[in-house]
Formats: C-alpha cells, structure tokens, sequence
C-alpha cells in the first residue's frame, strides 16, 4: 500500500483561508480522536512546515498529529543513546529526483549531495508545546520491527546475519531473536517519554513483518513485550492492526487494512480507523492528478464514510510521503481532505455533499 511508485506533480493549490471548521451540531466531539499523520521519514519536514500544518490542523478542530518519526529510508528523532540514528539513518544520496525512490536509496553522510534531516529533542518539545498551545496532541511513532532499514544501516548489530543480501528487498526487519533489539527499542522509547509528556501514548508500528523475516510468534512476543513496557510506564501504546491480527493485546489499534477492519470490531480493542480505501491521503484527490498509481480517494469519498459502531476511539487521515517531497504537495494532498476527516470525527449532522464542497472551495 505504502509503496505505489509514481510522479505526482503540483498542479493546484487549496487555499487555507477557504476551509471552515467542522458544522457539529453541538460544541462537543463525538469521537476524542480527530487525528492528522504525517511521514516524515520518506521525506524529511522542517519544524516550520510541521507547524504550518498543526496550524492548519488547528483551524479545522482536529487534535491529534501522529508523526511517523521513523521508517526504512529515513530516522528522525535524535536518540541520545544511539547518536548514529541521526548520523547516519536522518540523511541519504541526493538521487537528484522529486521523488524518494527506495531501490536506489543509500544512506548515510558521504555523497557529494545529501538529502534529509531530523528533529532534535530539543525542537520536538518545542513542537510538542506549540501544538498543544493550539489544542494539538503530537503522538510519536517508532516503527519497530519492521520498515528500519535506517536504524540498521546506523547499527547493524541490531540486524539478521542476512542484512547485508535482504536489506533492500523488504528485509528490512530487526532480529527479534536477538535480545539487544529489544534493549535498543526500550532505550529509545524511553527518550521518548523525555520529550513527549506523560499523556502521550506512543506508537511501536508493527506493521508489515513478513513471517520470512521474523516468524508470527516470534514477533507477537516482541511486540507484546514492547505494549506490556510502555504500559507499565503508564502510557498508551498504539500499533497498527497488523500486530493486533497477530495477537498482541493491551494496546490501542490503528486499522489501516480494511480487510482487517470486522476482525478489529469484534476484538472490543480501542480502535482508530484510518483505512486504506478512504483515508490514505498519498492517493490522488482528482483523476488528473500525475501519479500515485491507480487509486483515487477524492474528497467525496472521504466524506461519504461511515464511522461503523464499535469501541472506536476516532479517525484519522495518513499522509505518506513516498512521493511528496514539498511543502505545497503536502498541504495539497492533505488539504482539504482533512476537513472531511474533521467533519465525520467531530459526528456533524448529515448534510449534502455538494453543501461541503461549497465550504472547502479551491482557489
Ligand atoms: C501501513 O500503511 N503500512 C501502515
């Protein structure tokens, strides 16, 4: 899902100011979790940019950025403990292309052009604070075990014996059997809970471990052992449904895979929805816009979803970045969808479409 290869080129431009926050029927949510992701591992934001959005986030009364902090092309945070995190795993190649191409990536500091960047703790808490000042919760991911291609290159103890041949083709998945990649995982999320207040989950990822690389049960202990030890720091943890499906239990799930989406319901789990058919926002909005494979989830179809019953905590919209590289593509891409996200989240009365679009006009 998170790997359509495609051009996608700018060709219009939402305008900020044109879109009102959400039409509730009373000032009170229905559901707590109105939430915004943002990858910053495919490409790398500035803080800059990262407030623009909670700004816009802000605007729209939606109140939780997930910040996907890591993945196999990029870390982001700074990890005292492990400073080649960021010495290495936070830049790559400059492949001199719009888009992030993951067959070519080489990571690391020694080309004559490099690309990338990473958040500081010291600017994390300053955004941390920013958001909250604007009614915003910034809940951080880590993706473990999977999608560290970065964190591997930067430690490659922490990697199967086979690393070296697999690393590009999908393997890019921390050795569960060796003790140390746990050690590693609580180190981080320990820093972690140094920048992000005490009522901020954390989200371990989860997703996406084939079985060729970490057996199921192997990676079910894992992971159930990473849930157990944030939890017993006195936070939330959130995965995506992927390690749910697998038997990890205690945490919050984010349920990207609509074919997972009747299992997660009858789990009585917390959920927060976010699938793929309507809320992955790497898509393209319009049939004309380049790129982003066959997929489009137009802002209709964002607004035509239905919250199902169910233990649900809230929705969210997801921006990866495989293929957006700039600050205008992403607020296109998220932008005005995310204003159908706050509409169904914040439970608005039911009015026609047609009435919506009027409110989020393009310039
Ligand atoms: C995901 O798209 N792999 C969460």
């Amino acid at each position: 899902m998170r790997r359509l290869a495609a051009l996608f080129l700018l060709c219009c431009h939402v305008a900020f100011a044109a879109i009102p926050a959400p039409r509730a029927g009373e000032n009170t949510p229905k559901y707590e979790w109105r939430g915004m992701h943002l990858d910053v591992s495919r490409h790398f934001f500035e803080p800059a940019v990262v407030r623009e959005f909670i700004d816009r986030m802000a605007a729209l009364k939606l109140n939780r950025l997930h910040l996907h902090l890591t993945d196999g092309p990029g870390w982001r945070v700074e990890i005292k403990s492990y400073p080649r995190l960021t010495e290495v795993g936070a830049w790559r190649k400059d492949l001199e292309k719009e888009n992030w191409d993951w067959p070519e990536i080489r990571l690391g500091k020694d080309f004559p052009k490099v690309e990338g960047g990473f958040y500081t703790q010291q600017e994390l808490r300053a955004l941390v604070a920013y958001a909250r000042e604007r009614g915003v919760m910034i809940v951080p991911e880590v993706d473990l075990p999977g999608h560290s291609y970065a964190a591997l290159v930067a430690y490659p103890e922490l990697a199967r014996a086979d690393f070296a041949e697999m690393g590009l083709r999908g393997g890019d998945v921390m050795d569960t059997e060796n003790p140390q990649t746990l050690a590693f995982a609580k180190t981080v999320l320990r820093e972690l809970m140094d920048i992000f207040p005490p009522d901020t989950p954390l989200h371990l990822g989860g997703d996406e471990v084939m079985a060729e690389y970490a057996s199921p049960e192997q990676q079910r202990m894992w992971m159930q052992e990473l849930v157990d030890f944030v939890r017993a720091h006195g936070r939330e943890a959130i995965t995506w449904d992927d390690a749910a499906m697998n038997g990890v239990t205690g945490q919050v799930v984010m349920v990207w895979q609509p074919a997972h989406m009747d299992a997660m319901l009858r789990s009585g789990a917390p959920l927060i929805l976010c699938p793929c058919s309507h809320f992955y926002f790497d898509y393209r909005q319009r049939p004309e816009d380049k790129g982003m494979g066959d997929a489009v989830i137009s802002l209709e179809k964002v607004f035509s979803y239905r919250i199902p019953e169910g233990n649900i905590r809230g929705i969210q919209g997801n921006v990866w970045t495989e293929h957006i590289s700039t600050p205008e593509q992403l607020f296109y891409m998220a932008f005005p969808r995310a204003a159908a996200v706050a509409e169904r989240a914040w439970g608005s009365e039911e009015r026609p479409f047609a009435e919506f679009e009027e409110d989020v006009k393009e310039d």
